[in-house]
């Protein structure tokens, strides 16, 4: 086929499609795959009785039925909906925000999408402008997002070492520099891959710089607060019009309904919702009409606090036991577990890389994510990049252990085969 510059670029292999089809071809084979690559949440009982009664509320009630399935909405997203997030905002958190603050987008990868495209590349003037990813390892999905090549733009953390053999990524203040070939500043917060959660001091450094250079800081809120809260410091959610905030419903176990969150001065809002018309005239409300109960009474964050936070610490502190007891005697890191699902692990001067190591685990079906992945637009030599995998603890409790034990078993054969 000949495709166009525009087909050139999508069509092709990304990080981001190989990496899906990678796990879905692990989901659908009939192995006993270990699987801690994905970052599919879990399927917690507990919440999705929740949701089926809420479903089936739903499907009883002609006008609520009518709202999810048999209307077109607002290209900004289902406009009851927006309006009970927008309350939900103020009351918890004193934000100062209306619907009109805030935009759906089919999943909030597609708000990335259209947020990096809106705000970096070619400009009128015919100047270029980037994403700058302030802390890198970071996630993978912003990796492809860009119209033209060239869209992202990376710095390089510092680490500091914790006990326990922890530890964190910090920002390196001493590099960040947000010159005019700067669109806007981009941060996961928790972070994925690596669990990290910016100190607010941190966010503070960010927002003041993003300020200083004219540009808006974006916030990439999937697994924080107010929901899920997969999340595991003290965090108190701040908004204000320097800031975009995007969240995602699909940590809450949702990642079927496709429904982000964008939350904005109205300009962007206004402009996220004519992108949505050109490509889908609306985005879907299904998601809207599901959870719009939930967040107009509050039970979100009841939800969130009691069942998926619990959830996922029980899930984390086992994971990391496990850690411990398989690695003893091998030179290992656990980044200091914050949030998000995954734990990443750095293993100092290993004698493979992690892209040879996620190859050999394969092998052994135990699917896990080689950290290369997650340097997204960073274009400095950095042995660290080699030396990282990231594995998610949302599966089941005996997959992980199995897993756990493989790895410590292939970094101790690497080992060997070095001597
Ligand atoms: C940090 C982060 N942002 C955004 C997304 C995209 O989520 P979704 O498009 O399902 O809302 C993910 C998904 O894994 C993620 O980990």
């Amino acid at each position: 086929m000949s495709w166009s510059e525009f087909g050139k670029r999508f069509a092709r292999r990304t990080g981001a499609r190989e990496l899906m089809d990678d796990l879905g071809d692990a989901l659908a084979s009939d192995r006993d795959i270990c699987m801690l690559g994905g970052g599919n949440p879990a399927h917690i009982p507990e919440i999705e009785a929740v949701f089926q009664a809420e479903i089936e509320r739903i499907l009883a009630n002609e006008g609520e039925y009518r709202r999810m399935f048999a209307n077109y909405p607002s290209p900004q997203g289902e406009e009851r909906f927006r309006t009970s997030l927008a309350n939900l905002f103020n009351r918890e958190y004193g934000w100062d925000v209306t619907a009109k603050n805030i935009a759906l987008t089919s999943g909030s990868q597609a708000g990335f999408f259209i947020l990096f495209n809106l705000l970096a590349g070619r400009q009128p003037d015919g100047s270029f402008r980037k994403i700058l990813l302030p802390v890198t390892p970071e996630y993978i999905g912003y990796q492809d997002l860009g119209l033209t090549e060239g869209m992202l733009t990376a710095l390089k953390p510092t680490i500091e070492e914790l006990e326990d053999h922890q530890f964190k990524y910090r920002l390196d203040v001493s590099n960040l520099e947000i010159g005019p070939d700067i669109g806007a500043v981009c941060i996961s917060r928790p972070t994925n891959p690596t669990g990290n959660v910016l100190t607010d001091n941190e966010m503070e450094q960010l927002l003041s710089a993003a300020r200083g250079a004219g540009v808006p800081l974006i916030v990439d809120n999937a697994y924080g607060m107010p929901f899920p809260q997969i999340l595991f410091t003290d965090v108190k959610p701040v908004w204000n019009p320097d800031l975009i905030m995007c969240m995602s419903m699909s940590k809450l176990g949702l990642p079927g309904i496709r429904t982000g969150v964008i939350v904005a001065e109205e300009s962007i809002i206004d402009a996220v919702g004519s992108v949505n018309s050109v490509l889908s005239l609306a985005v879907p409300s299904v998601g809207a009409v599901l959870l719009n109960d939930l967040v107009a009474s509050g039970r979100i964050l009841e939800i969130s606090e009691k069942i998926i936070r619990p959830f996922y610490v029980a899930k984390k502190d086992k994971a990391l036991a496990h850690i411990h007891d398989e690695f003893e005697g091998i030179d290992y890191r656990v980044h200091k577990p914050e949030g998000a699902l995954f734990l990443w692990l750095w293993f100092p001067g290993l004698p493979i890389s992690s892209e040879e190591l996620y190859r050999r685990l394969r092998q052994r079906d135990v699917l896990v994510l080689s950290g290369h992945n997650f340097f997204p637009g960073l274009d400095v030599e950095w042995q660290h990049r080699d030396e990282c995998i990231r594995m998610t603890y949302s599966q089941d409790d005996s997959q992980v252990q199995r897993g756990i034990a493989a790895i410590a078993e292939e970094v101790r054969r690497a080992w060997q085969e070095a001597r």
